[in-house]
């Protein structure tokens, strides 16, 4: 069975244009003019599925490369599985994700690898690959980062935050970012300075300062930039590219600006929530409400400049990634485990559903382009995670993943009718211009109208390339 996406604009990275689309078994077979004979005769035959796309935007499927689900996390676990989150994901046109294995420190990187691959298979409503978390550099895991390069687990998440926890020192991170340079593999780095914010941190809950806000006060930007500047630094010694995550500060971007504008492969995400959240109306929201806004970095003051840099980072390409790190927890009985002490608070916020409706409002304001969105949501994280071209781009023989986007429709972000196990919503009111209206994964309808059409498990295992980044 084929399937004709009609008379819609087909967005890519690069440009616009009016076409019909045909998508054959999971594939996309052609990208013709309107009425071209191909799509005409398809038509004739009758055997063939026919989506009006008039008025619509038709864009490659949404690709979020950064997720946690079910992620244990200071005593808990994430709230949405594979199976929620991915379904999730889906009601918001995206159609891959790339979630974190994790390793901790004495763990064997393979034992936790085969861990996630058992929580994620046969639950996922879209593709999916790994990245892997080393919590723990040592001898035997350094090796077996190799041979993870070879099932399709190209990048690496390294912690300078969370000591005690996931974090590696610097000759750590020194050692991981030499093997990558050797094997082929992403650095990914969180950079905050996690051993100075653990003193500040104590420091304010020994003056009775245990709200939700000082989990902001006590991770300053200062500590991000600091962090992010270091990080580049090793990576440089060690002749490697690297790759920030959920990138929030001015001083951060300052940092990855200045070294790409030096020549160097230095990349970095940012998260919806640091564009449209910060510290004082949202993470200082009255009452324990600031709770449902804790993640690390935290939000940022809207006193200071980060949010305007960050859109201007995404227009110049110094931020060339939008994902989520989506790790939502439960205000009932999860965010509560902080209600007397901030830092027991797991971080963490729910997002993977709402970022290419969030990430469009920034079309509709005047912040990017509509290519541009296309790009950091779906393209480039394709690319720098070794999907693209099957990921990312709506072109012959790419995967039939593809959104029918509507400019003209209107909804309401809340919890009431999110698809994501958590009971708030961090964007809670948000009024969106424009909804996500069809889906499909691997040629397949599987959100239409609000109606999720898939199964679970319908989602495949990516086995991901070396990052198109790489030199
Ligand atoms: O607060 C966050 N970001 N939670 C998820 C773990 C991480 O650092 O990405
Ligand atoms: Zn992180
Ligand atoms: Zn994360």
């Amino acid at each position: 069975m084929r399937t004709l996406i009609a008379d819609g604009t087909v967005v890519s990275a690069t440009g616009r244009v009016r076409a019909d689309v045909v998508v054959s078994g999971e594939v996309i077979e052609a990208v013709v003019a309107p009425g071209s004979e191909i799509a005409e005769s398809l038509r004739r035959s009758g055997d063939v599925h026919v989506i009006n796309a008039a008025d619509r935007y038709v864009v490659p499927g949404g690709v979020d490369v950064h997720t946690h689900m079910e992620l244990p996390f200071g005593g808990t676990f994430a709230s949405d599985t594979f199976e929620t989150g991915t379904r999730a994901a889906a009601h918001g046109g995206t159609t891959t994700i790339v979630d974190f294995a994790v390793q901790r420190e004495g763990e064997d990187v393979r034992e936790c690898l085969d861990a996630w691959f058992a929580k994620a298979e046969g639950q996922c409503a879209i593709d999916y690959g790994f990245h892997m978390i080393m919590g723990g550099i040592d001898e035997r895991s350094l090796k077996e980062m190799d041979t993870l390069i070879n099932d399709g687990i190209t990048s690496f998440k390294l912690f300078m935050a969370y000591p005690g926890v996931l974090y590696s020192d610097d000759g750590k991170i020194l050692a991981a970012m030499q093997q990558a340079h050797h094997n082929g593999g992403l650095i990914m780095m969180h950079a905050e300075n996690g051993i100075a914010i653990d003193v500040i941190a104590a420091q304010a809950a020994a003056r009775g300062q245990t709200d939700p806000v000082y989990h902001g006060i006590t991770r300053p930007p200062r500590l991000e930039g600091e962090a992010t500047y270091r990080a580049i630094q090793l990576a440089l010694v060690a002749g490697t590219p690297v790759y920030f995550v959920h990138l929030s500060a001015s001083e951060a971007l300052t940092h990855v600006a200045a070294a790409r504008n030096e020549g160097y492969n230095v990349f970095a995400e940012t998260c919806p929530q640091y564009l449209y959240l910060n510290l004082e109306e949202h993470l200082g929201a009255p009452g324990f409400a600031g709770a449902g806004y804790v993640c690390s970095p935290p939000l940022r003051s809207r006193h200071e400049t980060h949010h305007a840099d960050l859109w201007r980072g995404l227009r110049t390409n110094d931020l060339c990634v939008v994902s989520t790190d989506h790790c939502p927890f439960c205000m009932k009985e999860q965010k509560e485990l902080g209600r007397d002490d901030f830092r027991l608070i797991p971080n963490g916020l729910g997002v993977v559903e709402h970022r290419m409706d969030l990430i469009y409002q920034g079309v509709v304001q005047g912040e990017l382009s509509l290519e541009r969105w296309v790009e950091t949501c779906a393209t480039t994280p394709a690319r720098m995670f070794g999907l693209y071209p099957r990921k990312g781009s709506i072109t012959p023989g790419a995967d039939a993943d593809v959104v029918i986007y509507n400019p003209n429709s209107t909804s309401r972000i809340s919890a009431e009718t999110h698809h994501m196990n958590m009971d708030y919503s961090c964007f809670e009111g948000f009024e969106i211009a424009g909804a996500t209206e069809t889906v499909l994964s691997r040629g397949r309808v599987v959100v239409d109208g609000g109606n999720y059409l898939g199964s679970r498990g319908d989602g495949q295992y990516l086995r991901r390339s070396l990052s198109q980044y790489l030199l």
